[in-house]
Formats: structure tokens, C-alpha cells, sequence
């Protein structure tokens, strides 16, 4: 299966999802990586694995319709079977979800439902939240709306910060997004409209 990740920034899960196919927990490989922000640190690490990456700058496009449309095109040029946003940090119009509905994955730092959009792990700590996590789910045009695959539970500690909080749930954020992405590519789940499908099978 040939994967094209998204990024803007650090790229840690991107490096997770390489590291998984590499040593063969994913049947499929990173052909491409797609950042709109030329400053992404996750750049550099395509770079020195030799994996194709292509910068689209959205401020060069005079909304987000034309940078989608070129986005779309950008990801059609690696003929990819799977699409997985990874800390893309851009809303996408219906019509690019709609394009690429059941092969487009995202990974969100909060136990969906909860905690949908930013600021996830704050809201958390605020609220007195005693878990906390990270979900893997389809892209559907609802901002994080999407059914959901799977996903990897943190306890919240008594002294946590922002910064420790979010820590925690980023290591598990790299063993829940190569895991939930095998799964996909294995065809063990797949998108059914408007959910999804599971073998059923232990995992
Ligand atoms: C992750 O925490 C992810 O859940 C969120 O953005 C962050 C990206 O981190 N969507 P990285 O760029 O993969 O290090």
C-alpha cells in the first residue's frame, strides 16, 4: 500500500509511521510527504530517508478552495492508497474530504468524542479529567467528526502540566497511529458509509 502523510510541524508521528513500515508492522510504505508550512521540522526527516516531500504553502493560494484543489492534486500525483494526516494543522472543504473519504485518516489528541478541536490537552487538565488520549479516525467533512478506529488511553497524574500531559499522550500517539494505520492497510478495517468495518477478529 503506498501512504502519503500530511504535516505543518515536528513530524514525530510521521517519523513513527516510516519506522513501522520499515520494520514491517505496516504492509504498505511512505512514498510521500505533503507539509503546508516549509518550515516543518518532519521535512528534514522525509529528506534523510530518501522519501519524496513536497511543500504547498498555503499562504501562496488565495483560499482554501484553490488549496485544496491543489493539495488534492499533489497527493493524486503519488497515486497513494492511503492519505494520513499527521499534525496537518489545516481545516479541509467538504469537497477534498469528499474526494478522498474512506482512504484519509487523521490522528486527534483527546478521546473522541471529547475534545474535538484545539487545545486538547489543556481542556483536559482544566476539566479534572482523570484519562486522557489519542484517536485515530476516517476524515469526514465534520471538523474531528469522523468514526473513530481506535484509540490509546493516558492516565492524567495529580502534578501533571500541559507539557507532561501532552508528552504522555504523544508516546502513545506513536504506538496508536502505525497500529490503527496497519489495520487499514491490512484491510481489516475499512470504511463502510458512513462508518467503517472490522473483521472482527482479535486484534
Ligand atoms: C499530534 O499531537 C497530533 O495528535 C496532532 O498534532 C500533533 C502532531 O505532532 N494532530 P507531530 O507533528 O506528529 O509531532
Amino acid at each position: 500500500q503506498r501512504l502519503v502523510v500530511l504535516i505543518s510541524g515536528r513530524g514525530s508521528n510521521l517519523k513513527a509511521l516510516i519506522d513501522a513500515c520499515e520494520r514491517g508492522e505496516i504492509n504498505g510504505q511512505v512514498v510521500g510527504v505533503i507539509s503546508n508550512r516549509p518550515d516543518a521540522g518532519g521535512l528534514e526527516f522525509a529528506r534523510a530517508r530518501g522519501i519524496p516531500e513536497q511543500v504547498l504553502n498555503h499562504r501562496d493560494y488565495a483560499g482554501r478552495e484553490p488549496f485544496d484543489a491543489a493539495l488534492a492534486g499533489a497527493i493524486e500525483a503519488f497515486e497513494p492508497d492511503l492519505v494520513l494526516l499527521a499534525g496537518f494543522m489545516r481545516i479541509l472543504t467538504p469537497g477534498f474530504v469528499e474526494r478522498f473519504t474512506g482512504r484519509l485518516l487523521n490522528i486527534h489528541p483527546s478521546l473522541l468524542p471529547k475534545y474535538r478541536g484545539l487545545d486538547t490537552h489543556a481542556r483536559a487538565l482544566a476539566d479534572g479529567e482523570t484519562e486522557h488520549g489519542a484517536s485515530v479516525h476516517f476524515v469526514t467533512p465534520e471538523l474531528d467528526g469522523g468514526p473513530v478506529i481506535m484509540q490509546a488511553r493516558v492516565p492524567v497524574l495529580a502534578d501533571d502540566t500541559e507539557a507532561s500531559l501532552s508528552a504522555r499522550a504523544q508516546q502513545a500517539e506513536h504506538r496508536l497511529y502505525p497500529a490503527a494505520a496497519g489495520l487499514v492497510c491490512s484491510g481489516r478495517i475499512q470504511w463502510s458509509e458512513p462508518t467503517i468495518r472490522y473483521d472482527g477478529a482479535p486484534l
